[in-house]
């Protein structure tokens, strides 16, 4: 019997989302790390290793950004398995976002659309909590974003030598005028102003295209900057009349198939760039098939609100079985 499915998850979905997602945040939160250390007992195994600008990673299975906006809990998503997280994304003054209803589940789909715009406790509260974590900072991203370049290398020279990276957001749906950096220009601009500010590696997250030429400019950009890869991609963005306001970014299941898409054709075109995918992941099936077709990571959010907290570990035994059965 799946405990999660059959008593957690109906349990945790009678409640608003956003409440669900705060109780279990904070029961996290309040918890000593060990706690979750010994209930999943995570196995690693070399094979299942990765490796992204010199720094190794037990998995190549990621917490996607805005699980963890406020680093409250990363070091318990990397207890059960994960091989990194990316926390945030971080807004340098604290912020609210927008008015709610913004998180909808859509249970038939195994999907949630969100509209939350950046609500963060700020930069100065996320950096206290990250300098208790020296021990797990190399598997920390922190996710920056920002309408304007400075807000963004603001927080790269806040944030510099404190984690493995950082995740440049210039792709959510729910902020206006984001898409005003997606273009060869502005990342041009911003990789050249990062690297006067650190040799941390910095990995552009790019919004959904259907026009999957448009990723070859912004990523041939990116390609001629040391230690500068891609996530591909954010939420898929969609109207929806049940959020306040009106609008947000769908995740989970239905993005997969355009996920792998999006993957290979950038994959095609340029061959050494770091590529996190990250759209619809739920199975070691589809991160074989994503690691197959040229992903050096993966990054997950939907399917852990789904399938519950074993996710990563499940995720890791099933690959390291493909992996193993592939290999002989
Ligand atoms: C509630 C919610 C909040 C999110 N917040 C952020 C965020 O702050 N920054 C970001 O880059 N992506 C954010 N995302 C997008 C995820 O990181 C990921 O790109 C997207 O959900 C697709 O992956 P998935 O299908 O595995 O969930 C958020 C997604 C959800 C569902």
């Amino acid at each position: 019997m799946n405990i999660y499915k059959s008593i957690i998850r109906p349990l945790l979905f009678s409640l608003p989302p956003e409440m669900s997602h705060s109780i279990v945040e904070n029961l996290l939160f309040y918890s000593p790390s060990n706690i979750t250390k010994t209930l999943f007992r995570n196995q690693v195994n070399s094979l299942l290793e990765i490796e992204i600008f010199g720094q190794k990673f037990s998995s190549p299975v990621g917490l996607a950004a805005g699980l963890d906006k406020n680093c409250k809990t990363s070091q318990h998503y990397l207890n059960m398995g994960f091989g990194f997280s990316v926390v945030g994304t971080v807004m340098k003054h604290p912020r609210l976002g927008n008015k709610k209803p913004r998180l909808l589940r859509l249970n038939n789909e195994e999907a949630l659309i969100n509209s939350l715009a950046f609500p963060s406790e700020g930069s100065g509260v996320i950096f206290n909590r990250i300098n208790k974590l020296q021990s797990i900072k190399n598997k920390l991203i922190v996710s920056v974003s920002g309408i304007l370049e400075d807000e963004i290398l603001y927080n790269v020279e806040y944030f510099k030598g404190q984690c493995f990276g950082f995740e440049i957001n210039i792709s959510s749906p729910n902020t206006n005028d984001l898409s005003l950096l997606v273009n060869q220009v502005s990342i041009k601009s911003l990789s050249e102003k990062v690297r006067r500010i650190t040799d941390d590696p910095i990995f552009f997250k790019l919004p959904r295209f259907e026009d999957l030429n448009l990723y070859r400019d912004l990523v041939g950009t990116m390609e001629t900057f040391p230690k500068v890869g891609v996530v591909l991609t954010n939420s898929l963005p969609v109207d929806d009349k049940r959020l306040k306001v009106g609008r947000g970014g769908k995740s989970g299941r239905p993005l997969f198939e355009d996920t792998l898409n999006i993957l290979r054709a950038v994959r095609k075109e340029f061959p050494e760039i770091p590529i996190i995918s990250c759209g619809g992941i739920n199975s070691a099936e589809d991160v074989f098939t994503l690691l197959e077709s040229g992903a050096t990571a993966i990054q997950l959010y939907t399917s852990l609100i789904f399938n519950g907290p074993f996710i990563a570990n499940k995720i890791n035994s099933k690959l390291l079985s493909i992996i193993k059965t592939v290999k002989e």
